[in-house]
Order: C-alpha cells, then sequence, then structure tokens
C-alpha cells in the first residue's frame, strides 16, 4: 500500500483525534514547565537574599568533612578571601586579642559597638605565652590572597551577613561583593599529619602547617566538601533511604499545617516554589505517617538532636515508629556497649546539611517566624478546643 492510499484510507476525524492529542500535550507541556517562569517570576527566583546567601554567597566558603574516629568532632573550615570576606575580631571576658603593629583598629573592644569589620584578610593564632589561658590570641597579616580558618559546626549555619554592620575599608561595599560572608574571631586552620595503622591521618594542630589550597582542602587525606556538596549529597540520601515513603516536604496552606510548623499565633509560612529551585529532585510526598519536614531546619536545628534521633528515634520521640539509621554511622559500638553512639560518617553529615536547608532557605534561622513567640496550641487547634 502506498503512502497516499494510507492517508487517504484514514478517516478525517481520526487524524483530527491524533493533532488534537499532540495540541493537547504540547499546550500542557507550555503551561506546567515553560509558562510559570513568565506569569510569576517569584517560583523561579530566590526571593530572600538568606536563600541566596546560604547558596551562592556562603556555601562556596564552607567546608566540611566527616567525624574522625579519634575525636569524633566534625570538622568545619572557612575559606576566606581577601577582599571577599568580612572579618571581625572581638575580644571578650574571656577572650583577648594582641594586635600587631598597626592592626590594632581592627580589634573590637568589649563591650564595643559597632563591630568593627574589615575586607582585610588578616587572622588570629594562638599566642605561645608561658602561663596564658590560652584564650589570648595575635593578631597577624598572613600576606596571603586566600586563607582556611577553623570553624565549629554549631554555627555553619550563622555565617550570613548581619544587619548594622561598619565596614572599615569604605572602598569594599560589602553588599556588592559577591562571595561575601562574615565571619567573627577566625583563627588560622592549621593542621599536622601522622601516621596510624599505615594509614596518613591528620588532626587540626594549632602549631601544624597551614593549608596551602583549596586542592589541599578537597584531596586525600583531608577530603573536605562545601556545604553545598554535602546538600547534594543529602538530597541523594533522602531519596535512596526513602524518607518520602514516611515525610512530606511541604507546608501546605491548611491550618494544622501552618501551625504544626510553626504556632498558633506565628503560623509557619506555606511553602512556595521558590524554596525547592537548588534541588534537583522535589520531594512534597504524600504520605504524613511522620511529621512534615518542610521547616526542619527551623523546628529543630540541634545537630545532636539528630544525631540521637537517626541512631535511636525512640530516644528522642517516645514510641516513635520511624527506623533507627545506624547506617549514617561508622564504627558501631554495638559489639562493646550500645550506650556508646555510633560516630557520623558522610551520610549523617550530608542528610543533616540537607535538612538543614528546610524552612531556612526564606528565614535566616536566628530570625525566625516564631522564635521565641507563643507556645504551640496544635492539638487544641486542630481538635477545635480553642
Ligand atoms: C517508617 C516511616 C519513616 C521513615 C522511612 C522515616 N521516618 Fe522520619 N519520622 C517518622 C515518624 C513516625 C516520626 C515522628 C516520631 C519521631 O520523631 O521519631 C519521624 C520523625 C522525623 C523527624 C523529626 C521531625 C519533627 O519535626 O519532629 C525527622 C527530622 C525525620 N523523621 C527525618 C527522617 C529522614 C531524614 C528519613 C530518611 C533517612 C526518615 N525520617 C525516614 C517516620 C519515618
Amino acid at each position: 500500500m502506498s503512502q497516499k492510499s494510507f492517508m487517504g484510507s484514514v478517516e478525517l476525524s481520526a487524524v483530527l483525534s491524533v493533532i488534537g492529542i499532540i495540541l493537547l500535550f504540547l499546550t500542557s507541556i507550555l503551561v506546567v514547565l515553560v509558562a510559570p517562569q513568565h506569569v510569576d517570576k517569584s517560583w523561579v527566583e530566590p526571593t530572600s537574599s538568606y536563600q541566596v546567601q546560604i547558596y551562592e554567597l556562603a556555601d562556596p566558603n564552607v567546608f566540611i568533612s566527616g567525624m574522625r574516629p579519634d575525636t569524633q568532632e566534625v570538622e568545619v573550615v572557612n575559606r576566606l578571601v581577601s577582599g571577599e570576606s568580612l572579618l571581625a575580631f572581638q575580644e571578650s571576658k574571656t577572650l583577648k586579642i594582641k594586635a600587631e603593629e598597626g592592626l590594632e583598629s581592627y580589634v573590637t573592644k568589649e563591650g564595643e559597638k559597632p563591630l568593627k569589620l574589615t575586607s582585610r584578610l588578616l587572622l588570629l593564632r594562638p599566642l605561645d605565652e608561658k602561663g596564658a589561658s590560652g584564650e589570648t590570641f595575635e593578631l597577624f597579616d598572613p600576606k596571603k590572597e586566600e586563607a582556611f580558618s577553623i570553624g565549629s559546626p554549631d554555627v555553619v549555619l550563622e555565617n550570613w551577613v548581619d544587619k548594622d554592620f561598619v565596614v572599615l575599608d569604605p572602598k569594599n561595599p560589602w553588599h556588592e561583593v559577591s562571595g561575601v560572608i562574615y565571619k567573627s574571631n577566625p583563627v588560622e586552620y592549621r593542621v599536622s599529619t601522622y601516621i596510624e595503622a599505615g594509614r596518613k591521618v591528620w588532626k587540626y594542630d594549632p602549631s601544624g602547617e597551614p593549608i596551602a589550597s583549596l586542592d589541599t582542602l578537597k584531596e586525600a587525606p583531608y577530603s573536605f566538601l562545601s556545604r553545598k556538596e554535602l546538600i547534594q549529597e543529602g538530597e541523594h540520601v533522602y531519596q535512596i533511604e526513602g524518607c518520602w515513603y514516611c515525610h512530606t516536604d511541604q507546608t501546605r496552606t491548611l491550618v494544622q499545617d501552618l501551625v504544626l510548623n510553626g504556632s498558633d499565633s506565628f503560623p509557619s509560612p506555606p511553602s512556595s516554589a521558590n524554596e525547592y529551585i537548588y534541588q534537583e529532585v522535589t520531594f512534597p510526598g504524600t504520605k504524613r505517617n511522620g511529621p512534615d519536614l518542610s521547616r526542619t531546619g527551623i523546628k529543630r536545628p540541634s545537630r545532636d538532636w539528630h544525631k540521637a534521633h537517626f541512631w535511636a528515634p525512640k530516644t528522642q520521640s517516645k514510641g516513635s515508629i520511624m527506623p533507627a539509621f545506624r547506617h549514617f554511622f561508622d564504627f558501631d559500638p554495638r559489639g562493646t556497649g550500645r550506650k556508646t553512639v555510633g560516630v557520623p560518617n558522610y551520610k549523617f553529615e550530608a542528610i543533616f546539611q540537607y535538612l538543614m536547608t528546610k524552612g531556612t532557605r526564606i528565614t535566616p534561622p536566628t530570625e525566625a517566624w516564631w522564635i521565641g513567640k507563643d507556645p504551640v496550641h496544635t492539638l487544641e487547634i486542630i481538635e477545635g478546643r480553642r
């Protein structure tokens, strides 16, 4: 049969149906995938400067490595770049700073306001003084373009540029420089390596060698990852562990969601499309066997809480049916004693960092909408008792 006679034998209505189906298909693609970014920019662009900062500015500058078995501590390192990182050196009751010649003007004395900020790359190092309490530091100029400073896991979320700061160098308007992060009292990150059981291992050591470059920091044996890389890894862990079987990641506009994720007088904002723009896969979910996780970063910011919860959910939440995720930990001590918690591995760090983006993309963690406000009266509200 030739092409012409085949077409001739097909009813016109059938041809129109096929064309209709194709048109419908194209229209739905247009409506769902193409139109939104033109209809409402806020769906595809970050709306909070904090969201931009946590992903595009601060993140490339924070590097995290998994826990080391000897110290059980996570190592957090800040990458500071001359002219792009804002630093502050502040004395307190327990912390004193001695400044090199010409650097005294960068030190904020105890109780002095406002905090003095500088975009010059200066660092503190512990002062080797006999009898010194260890809380005396020397301010020095490492004369480098980039340097690495030690951080604390608790402040990873707080590396954001605060309001009301004065910049000492007027040639550097910080808010216009991309990559700017604000760091208080950065202490130089020095390490020393040693051999243990035939393996090259390392530790933070104030009298060791400073890390030379970002490449060194990211390569073996240090193997640091940026926070952004860890968040991506965490998204993957969330996916393959099937957290979405039991959890949703979406605050609906329903009153129980707004109140459960906030409080009755300060309800949580409902989820908006732009909260997910940095994710490759999103998990809005359907099953709510466990609580919604879209505001976890604000509701549960404690690393220790998550550590205990993944190790043994029932210890944090009576009668929890959530399974334990003990493969998020290494050196499982169950053989020797059930009391000790395993040492979190990169899977824990990744899922923790991922959870910490939930809700904090719209609000800085220290400015959460309900911090210090009314206690939650969720049950009363849902059951109509109030
Ligand atoms: C079998 C269902 C189930 C699975 C799978 C599950 N969870 Fe849970 N999860 C729960 C339940 C139920 C709770 C509430 C009780 C509790 O806090 O343990 C909960 C609580 C939580 C909480 C505390 C939330 C809050 O606001 O109190 C977090 C965070 C959490 N889960 C994260 C995860 C992550 C991450 C995964 C995947 C690695 C996961 N869960 C897998 C059922 C589950």
